[in-house]
């Protein structure tokens, strides 16, 4: 459990305080390599989400899709937590010349009820697994929830359980893995983001996020950027992939920000469903990185524009919460 106090919401505050309690929550949201892209201007009523600049992927992200799909699933955990105190808000999105889109939220304008409120507890309990799943078969009620979540139709949403379909992204994950780690700008890259199990830092993947021993964790970053771990990753990686429940593959025009964005919103509600209901998820975009496994994932599963992956079963694990900025690392007021 994260230590947060739903209680000890300044509901007597102003906006500024009580915008940055909504935005803690909003932090929770899960991100690439825990980047946590985010940076946010308040001004009274007014919260603007924005990129920010200094974190860069150009290997793991070159397009900035998955850097907006995060931000997507921090924009849906703020309106959530809004919603969940009974705060209006309006939504905005601006798109600026030669960069990313800003998300503009005017709170105590526009309505309340877009309905999530109910998945606002969990925005707590989420955390990206990693490793093996347990065999289990979801219920169909479960599923048919899922797809009925999806209310955009610029956005589809697929979900696959059959043996066979999982078997084929398992294998087409690992097959990335090894092509992308063959290349050593990605393990430079990738190196940045790993960090020993002890580190205070706030960002990035702590070795117990990975199940990696204590010990191993303190090398792990330099052996990731040495060395080519490729094999060993794809196995690991197939593994927790072929025993999940099923898989679920989110499309859209790549080419229009606010679809990619709003695949991130549908995402992290999806993925608070799935918690809701004693479920894990996992997020693997690996099989979508290289151009050989993504237009196989187009080809076999007739998917014009695959844009993000999340996988879900049960799952026994107790591991840490990955680690979050400080509300005043992100948040700036005007
Ligand atoms: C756009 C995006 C892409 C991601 N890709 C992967 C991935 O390919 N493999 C993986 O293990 N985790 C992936 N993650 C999960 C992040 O590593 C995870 O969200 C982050 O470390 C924070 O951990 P938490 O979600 O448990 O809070 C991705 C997350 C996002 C938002």
């Amino acid at each position: 459990m994260r230590n947060l106090e739903i209680s000890t919401y300044p509901d007597k505050g102003s906006w500024e305080d009580r915008i940055k309690f909504l935005l803690q929550f909003a932090s929770f949201a899960p991100s690439t390599h825990n980047s946590q892209p985010w940076l946010c201007d308040i001004d009274r009523n007014i919260c603007t989400v924005k990129y920010n600049h200094n974190i860069k992927l150009s290997e793991s992200d070159p397009y900035n899709i998955y850097t907006l799909i995060s931000l997507g699933c921090f924009v849906e955990n703020l309106l959530i937590a809004s919603n969940y105190y009974n705060i209006p808000t309006r939504i905005n999105y601006i798109k600026k010349y030669n960069n990313l889109l800003d998300i503009k939220i005017y709170f105590g304008e526009g309505h309340t009820s877009h309905g999530n409120d109910n998945l606002f507890p969990y925005i707590m309990h989420r955390k990206n697994v990693r490793g093996e799943f347990k065999e289990n078969i979801i219920d169909n009620s479960i599923l048919r929830d899922i797809k009925e979540l999806n209310v955009n139709k610029n956005i589809f949403l697929d979900i696959y359980t059959d043996k066979k379909d999982i078997n084929l992204i398992a294998t087409l994950t690992a097959k990335a893995i090894r092509i992308k780690y063959f290349s050593s700008s990605f393990r430079k890259e990738m190196s940045k983001w790993i960090v020993p199990s002890f580190s205070k830092r706030r960002t990035g993947l702590h070795g117990y996020s990975l199940r990696a021993p204590y010990l191993l964790s303190l090398v792990l970053p330099f052996l990731v950027r040495f060395f080519n771990l490729g094999t060993l990753l794809s196995k690991l990686n197939f593994q927790s992939i072929n025993k999940a429940s099923g898989v679920m593959i989110f499309s859209g025009d790549n080419n229009r920000e606010e679809v990619v964005l709003e695949v991130g919103r549908l995402a992290e509600r999806v993925m608070l469903y799935c918690v809701s209901k004693g479920l894990k998820t996992a997020i693997f975009i690996a099989s979508l990185e290289t151009e050989i496994t993504k237009n196989k994932i187009k080809n076999c599963f007739n998917i014009d524009n695959p844009l993000f992956i999340i996988v879900f079963g049960k799952m026994d694990e107790n591991i840490p919460f990955s680690p979050r900025k400080f509300i005043d690392d992100f948040v700036f007021i005007n």
